[in-house]
């Protein structure tokens, strides 16, 4: 049975005062939900102690990036280790921000998934086309090498600690989300990579994320390879954020 997910991914965004209210009524929301999901909160790393404090073990913690090495002289970075030291169980890698931003290519990706691993803490590897490439016809080209290489170092016992979360890039903070016919389409093909370089496909989660709202979960939730979502802009408002962890169907 794959793990049901729907994390918030708060960016650049947020505050102290934001972290205590957002994160307080969320967990306070979260206590009615019985449809078995698994909600994660992935704030700015500053934040961390403040969004542990208010989720009391309700909901679950993560970072959005890391550094690949475990420790050393690398001013302005954070390790997985002291993520898992600082509490959180998550570690977002290879965010197409990251990438088109801050130059993350697919080998750097790699070396970050590795190194959340031998931490012990699950990786949410990113992956996601940009509009060129769907407009040329290499969406799915360009979304199945970025897996191939991104999860090229991850070691046979490992996958249980992967997840996948497919964003394509022009659905990002545009309003614009993939039709869930097309996300179940990429979904079923990232399944169909995984089998192939030999982990267990079908018990890995794959979460869609690109303008999921209250009003499209419902939909790209009940596609049978989609495990939950990457949620940025609407995990920033507490009502609209648990509406989208509702839409989960209970018992999948
Ligand atoms: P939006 O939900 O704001 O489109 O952001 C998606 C995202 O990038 C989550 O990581």
């Amino acid at each position: 049975m794959r793990r049901k997910i729907v994390a918030g991914n708060w960016k650049m965004n947020g505050s102290k005062d934001l972290s205590e209210k957002l994160v307080g009524s969320i967990r306070f929301e979260a206590e009615s939900l019985d449809n078995g999901v698994e909600i994660v909160i992935i704030p700015p790393a500053i934040y961390i102690g403040d969004v542990l404090k208010q989720a009391q073990g309700a909901l679950s913690v993560g970072v959005q990036n890391v550094g690949q090495w475990q420790s050393g002289a690398y001013t302005g970075e954070i390790s997985s280790d002291m993520a898992k030291d600082a509490g959180c169980r998550y570690v977002l890698v290879g965010h197409s921000e990251r990438r088109q931003l801050f130059g993350e290519t697919d080998e750097l990706v790699a070396a970050k998934v590795s190194s959340v691993l031998f931490s012990g803490l699950v990786v949410i590897v990113c992956v996601g086309e940009t509009l060129e490439e769907r407009e040329s016809g290499q969406a799915e080209s360009a979304v199945s090498s970025q897996v191939r290489t991104g999860l090229s170092l991850v070691a046979q016992g490992e996958w249980q600690n992967v997840v996948v979360a497919y964003e394509p890039v022009w659905a990002i903070g545009t309003g614009k989300t993939a039709t869930s016919d097309d996300a179940q389409t990429m979904h079923a093909a990232i399944r169909s990579v995984l089998k192939d370089m030999g982990a267990p496909a079908d018990e890995i989660s794959l979460l869609y994320g690109g303008s999921v709202k209250a009003d499209n979960a419902a939909a790209l939730f009940a596609e049978p390879d989609i495990d939950g979502g990457l949620i940025g802009g609407a995990s920033l408002v507490a009502k609209d954020f648990v509406s989208i962890c509702r839409y989960f169907p209970a018992g999948t």
